[in-house]
């Protein structure tokens, strides 16, 4: 959660709508800050956005409340169906309740019902309708965790060791029942509207560094990237990963978690070359390398240099489909290696100047939804309440 700095321009945010949250996910910010975010942006009517990293696609519903069109992109599949579901039409809930008609038909009296065969009873039906197919999926999401009796874990990527869901029981009617309400839960949570006067909004699978689509596409940016706190968004959605993987195809999950911005795994990659970074992050990288404190100049360098690689890659691409002129807002928080300082927001100041990107301002807040938080080990700076920074940007030359 994000609440603005006293005194802040921002402490005219309007108050935080309270919703029916379907997804409790830790590391979005509130909706009534997208809207915010997107009206400082000044985009032109009707104009298009994109988020590299749409996570549970709070941008995405800012965009379709407020008549944006809209391109977001995750790696993680997950996010994706869940980012779909929440921006779908009504028509696509209709499509998705009819798909779930569809299931119960295959699966009437089949005897030993499990989350497997139930997933392959989905996999027959042909997909017709994206949207539809993500929505039925996401719908099944808070099943999967309450099947392994994985709904509140202390920190949100700790899980018991070794489960499945794959073999877990279903009984007919009481699966199909909690999927149909399940359904109507997303269509509560779900932030759209249905007369989009023309706008487009879609949300697809992709790597931010690799590419973000045609270049001087988008006429604005919202996101925010994976922090600094080694915590592995893809196995943070773990329930979730390992019901999908019966209902649809999903990529390998050790790889994916590999390629994951800010992945705590980072043995599997080769040394960064850090030349090409801003001369204020080379610095930082040294002071962390010089650090006395165990694996500062093995395992923490790596993961440091590659985080801030994977960062100038994804901002390349950010720098090439934003329209000259268009202007983005990237959400950061800085954090603590030990008692080194690693300020995010200006490492993206730093990084998006050499992209040919102009900073126009940096707003401020104190956020209370620090992963450090949760990790009672943590340095003692790390624990303390992060500003969050909103840092907003213009694409001002040719790059
Ligand atoms: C901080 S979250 C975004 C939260 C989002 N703004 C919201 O309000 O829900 C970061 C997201 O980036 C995604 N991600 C990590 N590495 C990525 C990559 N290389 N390409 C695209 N998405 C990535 C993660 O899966 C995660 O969902």
């Amino acid at each position: 959660m994000i609440t603005p700095h006293e005194g802040s321009p921002t402490s005219k945010l309007p108050p935080r709508r309270s919703k029916n949250e379907f997804y409790r996910y830790y590391a979005g910010y509130p909706l009534d800050f997208a809207e915010w975010a997107l009206g400082k942006l000044g985009l032109p009517a009707g104009g298009l956005v994109v988020d590299p990293w749409n996570g549970s696609g709070t941008t995405a519903a800012a965009c379709a409340r407020l008549g944006f069109s809209f391109q977001g992109y995750d790696i993680n599949p997950v996010m994706v169906h869940l980012g779909r579901a929440r921006v779908a039409s009504s028509v696509d809930f209709e499509e998705a309740r009819e798909m779930i008609d569809c299931v119960a038909e295959i699966i009437a009296g089949v005897p030993s019902l499990t989350v497997a065969a139930a997933g392959q009873a989905f996999r027959e039906i042909p997909v017709t309708n994206e949207a539809a197919h993500s929505i039925a999926i996401a719908a099944l999401f808070p099943l999967a965790r309450n099947l392994l009796g994985e709904e509140k874990t202390k920190n949100p990527s700790w899980f018991r060791a070794g489960i499945s869901l794959r073999d877990a029981p279903l009984d007919e009617m009481v699966f199909l029942d909690r999927w149909r309400s399940l359904l109507s839960d997303v269509a509560q949570w779900r932030s759209t509207r249905d007369d989009p006067d023309g706008s487009v909004i879609s949300v697809e699978r992709g790597d931010s560094r690799k590419s973000l689509g045609r270049k001087d596409a988008f006429d604005g940016l919202l996101s925010s990237p994976p922090y600094l706190t080694r915590l592995d968004y893809v196995h943070a959605t773990l329930p979730e990963f390992l019901l999908l993987a019966e209902f649809d195809s999903v990529p390998d999950m050790q790889r994916l978690r590999r390629s994951m911005l800010g992945s705590p795994l980072t043995s599997g990659r080769p040394k960064e070359n850090v030349e090409r970074l801003p001369e204020d992050i080379k610095r930082l990288l040294q002071a962390i390398q010089n650090h006395t404190s165990k694996a500062s100049a093995s395992y923490y360098l790596r993961f440091f240099s590659t985080y801030f690689v994977d960062l100038q890659a994804s901002m390349r691409n950010i720098a090439k489909v934003l329209k000259v002129g268009g202007r983005g807002c990237l959400v950061v928080q800085s954090s603590h290696y030990k008692e080194i300082e690693i300020d995010l927001a200006k490492a993206v100041i730093s990084l998006a100047t050499d992209l040919g990107l102009r900073h126009i301002e940096t707003v401020e807040f104190i956020s209370k939804r620090s992963m450090s938080l949760v990790n009672t080990r943590a340095h003692e700076e790390a624990r303390k309440p992060k500003a969050e920074s909103a840092v907003f940007l213009q694409r001002n030359a040719r790059c």
